[in-house]
């Protein structure tokens, strides 16, 4: 079997959903269930035996001895991490004890588990580790796409707790020779993704007749990737990436946060229109811009698509429209996920502008 840590956020369920229907192996899933874990992504795993879930904290060393001893995974993919930048930037503490030490004690107890094993399952182990594009920083707007090669200039709490973990797994490889592998990601979407994140968050604002949030100018450039096309990676890398090495995924996709709002407001319009006939996209409001804010982030996938063959199947257009779909259909999960805790975070964030925190701006009555 498979030990996944954070299989019960967006990108971890993803995964374990993925991984469950390509194949016979089972996962153990090991996720603390902050307020990003919802095991409602899991639910399609209901009575199925192949699917072990323990709530738990990557921080806790003996119960990851315990788990490593128990269940003698054969690999261990790392998702489990404080993942929002805008949370980072008002309360980092949290990300450096998930982020920086929980990665330090999977990495710790990993080698542990793995120094006792021999033969075909100490050659056969590995430890793949989920990380970001953000680790490199902001490039300006001729600048090449991130490389493998690309200097770490980690510009926000987030980010540096992510460049951080990837520096202790190099490590471990380096000094211990700990089987290991990472994968610097772009921009996902898709399902299950968290209303705080902004294509989620457009969606479920622009339904609910809210304002859109749209942090400064607006023309800060990402590189989005269908999450469906992230886990497909990350199967391949387990598969035949090199050990040591990292990979970085993206779909060759670079937009400006206004044109993402424009296509899902556009999306919107036609599939589930507002009863007034106006565009979603009169919801669009300009806010107080993030602190730090990265101009753009563009990954070069040369690497990955020469050496493994990966390439996305889906293209942002595809993607999107299975996205926007996928959140008309799941209304309910939606609700479930706006906890008390998710409504204090967004009147907490965007209470500076009073409008959207009253969550009516730019609404034709
Ligand atoms: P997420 O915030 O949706 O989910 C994180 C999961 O980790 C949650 O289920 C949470 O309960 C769990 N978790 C948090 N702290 C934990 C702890 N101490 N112990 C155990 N579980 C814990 O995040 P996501 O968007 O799914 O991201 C997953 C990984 O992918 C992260 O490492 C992130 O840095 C990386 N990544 C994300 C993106 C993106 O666009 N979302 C892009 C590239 C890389
Ligand atoms: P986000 O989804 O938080 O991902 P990241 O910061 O990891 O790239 O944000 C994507 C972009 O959208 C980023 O440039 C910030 C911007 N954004 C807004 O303009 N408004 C919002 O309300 C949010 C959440 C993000």
């Amino acid at each position: 079997m498979i030990l996944v840590t954070g299989g019960a956020g967006f990108i971890g369920a993803n995964f374990v959903l993925d991984w469950l229907a390509a194949s016979a192996e089972p996962v153990l899933n090991l996720d603390k269930l902050t307020y990003a874990g919802n095991l409602e992504n899991l639910a399609a795993l209901e009575g199925d035996a192949r699917h072990i879930f323990v709530q738990g904290d990557i921080c806790d060393r003996a119960l990851v001895d315990r788990l490593l001893q128990q269940y003698q995974p054969r690999a261990l993919v790392h998702f489990a991490a404080e993942s929002h930048v805008d949370r980072s930037i008002h309360g980092p503490g949290e990300f450096m004890r998930t982020n920086v030490e929980g990665t330090f004690t999977l990495l710790e107890a990993a080698r542990a588990y793995w120094s006792g094993l021999s033969g075909e399952a100490r050659d056969a182990f590995r430890f793949h580790h989920v990380s970001t594009d953000e680790v490199y920083g902001s490039l300006s707007p001729e600048a090449a796409p991130f490389t493998e090669t690309h200097p770490y200039e980690p510009n926000s709490p987030y980010s540096a707790s992510k460049a951080a973990s990837d520096h202790l797994v190099r490590a471990w490889h380096h000094t211990y020779g700990l089987p290991v592998s990472t994968s610097n990601c772009s921009n996902n979407y898709g399902p299950f993704h968290f209303p705080e994140k902004l294509i989620p968050l457009v969606i479920v604002n622009a339904l609910a007749g809210k304002a859109l949030p749209i942090y400064g100018d607006g023309r800060q450039v990402r590189d989005w990737l269908y999450v469906g096309d992230h886990c497909a990676a990350i199967r391949r890398i387990l598969e035949a990436g090199r050990l040591g090495e990292t990979y970085n995924v993206g779909g060759w996709n670079e937009m400006t946060n206004l044109e993402i709002v424009h296509q899902v407001c556009a999306l919107l319009d036609e599939l589930r229109p507002r009863p007034d006939g106006q565009s979603y996209a009169s919801q669009i409001t300009h806010v107080a811009d993030r602190p730090g804010h990265d101009r753009r982030y563009a990954i070069d996938a040369r690497k990955i698509e020469a050496e493994l063959g990966w390439r996305p199947a889906e293209t942002f257009a595809s993607g999107i429209r299975k996205t926007v779909a996928w959140y008309l259909a799941h209304e309910e999960w939606v609700r479930h996920v706006q906890s008390g805790a998710y409504r204090e975070w967004v009147l907490r964030h965007y209470e500076g502008d009073a409008a959207a925190a009253a969550g009516t701006a730019g609404v034709a009555s």
